[in-house]
C-alpha cells in the first residue's frame, strides 16, 4: 500500500521538497533498503552493545563520565537484552537487519512489534548517538556545510532549529538531522524512542544522520532539569566527519 506525502507530513519536513515523494506502507521487508550507515554488531545472531569509540571520560567536561558509563552500559545494554529477548520469541525474523525491522514495523509480529519499535529504536538511536560524539568535536566543513546552509539559511540558524526540535520534544525523545527521500535536509524531532526510519509510524520519514537524546537520562545527574545547557554543551563535542560521513552514505541510498 502506497500513500501519497500529507501536508502534515510535508510541513513535519519543514517545507522540504517532497513533491512526488511516496511513503512506503506494509509490503514485505524485502521492499525496504539496506540503511546500514552505523555499527550494529552482531554474535551468534545476537546483537551486541557496541564499544564507544571513546572512553567514558573523554566528552568531560560536557558530557561527564557517570552519565556515560550509565548511559551506555546500563541504558543503551537495556534496549539491546531487550530486543535480543523479543526477537528470540520470532525467529522467523532471522537475522534481518535492524533498518528493515525498524523500516517495516507493520510486517514485524504484533506481539512483539512494541519491543521492536522501543527496544529496537533505542538500540539505533543509541548506537548512532555515541557516533556523531568525539571528544572535543570537530568541524563542520564541506558538502554538509553547505547542504545544511541552503536548506536552513546559515550553520546557526540550523542549530537554533535543532536546539528547539529538541528543547520543545514533550517528555523523552530526539532531536534530529535527517535526509529525507528527496535528499534534502529537515530537522525532526520524535518521541519515545521513535526514529525518522520508523517509516508509517513517525512522520519525519528519513535517514537520521545525527541524532540528540533528551531523555532524561541522558542528562540529569549534571544538569538536572536544565535541559538547555545539556544541548549548549552537547554542540562542543558532535563530531560533525562523521555527520558528513554519514550525509554522503545517505545519499546514496
Ligand atoms: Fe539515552
Amino acid at each position: 500500500m502506497n500513500r501519497k506525502v500529507t501536508r502534515r507530513q510535508f510541513l513535519a519536513f519543514g517545507g522540504a521538497a517532497l513533491a512526488g515523494a511516496a511513503l512506503t506502507g506494509s509490503r514485505g521487508f524485502a521492499d525496504v533498503g539496506p540503511r546500514a550507515l552505523i555499527p550494529l554488531p552482531r554474535e551468534g545472531g545476537q546483537f551486541v552493545l557496541p564499544p564507544l569509540p571513546y572512553a567514558f571520560d573523554e566528552l568531560e567536561p560536557h558530557l561527564d563520565t557517570q552519565t556515560m558509563q550509565i548511559h551506555h552500559g546500563k541504558h543503551h545494554a537495556a534496549y539491546v537484552k531487550n530486543l535480543n529477548e523479543a526477537l528470540a520469541k520470532e525467529p522467523t525474523l532471522g537475522n534481518q537487519p535492524l533498518e528493515s525491522l525498524l523500516g517495516n514495523l507493520a510486517a514485524v509480529s504484533e506481539t512483539i512489534r512494541a519491543t521492536v519499535r522501543n527496544h529496537g529504536g533505542g538500540h539505533y538511536n543509541h548506537a548512532l548517538f555515541w557516533e556523531v560524539m568525539r571528544p572535543g568535536g570537530s568541524t563542520l566543513t564541506g558538502p554538509l556545510a553547505a547542504a545544511i546552509t541552503a536548506s536552513f539559511g546559515s550553520v546557526e540558524k540550523f542549530k537554533e532549529q535543532f536546539s528547539r526540535a529538541a528543547m520543545t520534544r514533550f517528555g523523552s525523545g530526539w532531536a534530529w538531522l535527517v535526509v529525507t527521500p528527496s535528499r534534502t535536509l529537515a530537522v525532526a524531532s520524535t518521541p519515545n524512542q521513535d526514529n525518522p526510519l520508523m517509516t508509517g509510524v513517525v512522520e519525519a520519514i528519513g535517514t537520521p544522520i545525527l541524532g540528540l537524546d533528551v531523555w532524561e537520562h541522558a542528562y540529569y545527574l549534571k544538569f538536572q532539569n536544565r535541559r538547555a545547557d545539556y544541548i549548549d554543551a552537547w554542540w562542543n563535542v558532535v563530531h560533525w566527519d562523521k555527520v558528513a560521513e554519514l550525509y554522503q552514505a545517505a545519499l546514496r541510498l
